[in-house]
């Protein structure tokens, strides 16, 4: 992969190496396509999506990706692309599976959807959109789960996730899951110290934290006096004091932006660093 750095976020990732920043596909509709072409241009090279068309349009995704590797502008292999399997009540009616087949099917049936759409053999990430309940893991969450496990066994996904997990949901699922996830998804809000206790769980585990909603989340504190200072001092945005933090604090940042500008500032962080007490004041900026 060209555009990334190695061992990521200060060498808090391990095995391969993984581009600086995930694109986010949601809520662009029909511009999805031309939204992920532009972040591709721009030199994104990590891409989430989630076969749940109420939010995503994951065959745009596709077509994006189809049109700058029939380009020449890439290779499949210098991508990291992750997808969702959503369950019945996250979804609207246009499904990707039959709603009326056991679980362990419907994953089945929607990741093979995914592949179609994506106009791929292999996926890098699978991920469970969310557990099927609020609190604790039920039988339909390790039905998915263990679905998701036969798919990586068969080579078919390199690694696992899961997404929107508490920090009790996380415990259980990687002390009985037979293939750990690899990734945790989860909005990322200020006032609980940045998903704190996720986050801690995940580096006890050696599971890669990915941060989404860093600046829509958090907004107020993204405005504010402190952070406007840093900005100033290091010639940044406060979006990209954000961002900094974040690959500081061992998070993969998600970014959705439809901006050619703000895509090149997110990926513009890589050469400066906050300092200690700098990462402390961001890291309570809100507690
Ligand atoms: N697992 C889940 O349940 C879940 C839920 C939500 C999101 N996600 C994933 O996370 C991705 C990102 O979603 P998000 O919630 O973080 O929001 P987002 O869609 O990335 O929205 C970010 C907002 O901030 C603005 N922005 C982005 N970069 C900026 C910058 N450098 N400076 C100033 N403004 C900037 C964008 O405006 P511009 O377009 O004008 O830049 C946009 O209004 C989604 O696309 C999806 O893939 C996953």
């Amino acid at each position: 992969m060209d555009t990334q750095i190695a061992g990521g976020c200060d060498g808090r990732y391990e095995g391969p190496e993984l581009p600086l920043f995930l694109y986010g596909t949601a809520w662009k509709e029909e511009r999805t396509r031309a939204a992920t072409l532009q972040a591709l241009a721009v030199g994104f090279r990590g891409i989430d999506t989630a076969n749940q068309r109420r939010h995503y349009h994951e065959a745009e995704v596709g077509a994006a990706i189809g049109e700058a590797i029939q380009a020449g502008r890439l290779r499949r292999s210098d991508l990291f692309l992750q997808t969702k399997f959503t369950f019945r009540a996250g979804q609207d009616h246009r499904l990707p599976y039959d709603p009326a087949v056991p679980i362990a099917d419907q994953v089945r049936q929607s990741f093979g959807s995914s592949l179609q759409h994506l106009g791929v053999t292999t996926l890098d990430s699978y991920v469970l959109h969310g557990p099927s309940q609020r609190f604790g893991l039920g039988a339909s969450d390790w039905e998915a789960w263990h679905a998701m496990e036969r798919l990586h066994g068969e080579g078919r996904v390199g690694q696992l996730g899961v997404s929107n997990v508490t920090f009790d949901q996380l415990r259980q699922l990687s002390t009985s899951a037979k293939i750990q996830p690899r990734f945790v998804q989860n909005r990322c809000f200020a006032v609980q110290r940045w998903d704190a206790d996720v986050r801690r769980l995940c580096k006890e585990r050696g599971i890669i934290y990915q941060g989404f909603s860093l600046l829509t989340a958090n907004q107020e504190y993204l405005s504010s006096a402190p952070i406007a200072s840093l900005a100033s001092k290091y010639q940044r945005t406060p979006a990209q004091i954000f961002f900094r933090f974040a690959l500081d604090a061992g998070i993969w940042p998600l970014t959705g932006s439809t901006s050619r500008e703000h895509l090149r500032e997110d990926l513009s962080i890589a050469d400066f660093r906050l300092s200690e007490s700098e990462f402390e004041l961001v890291e309570r900026i809100a507690v």
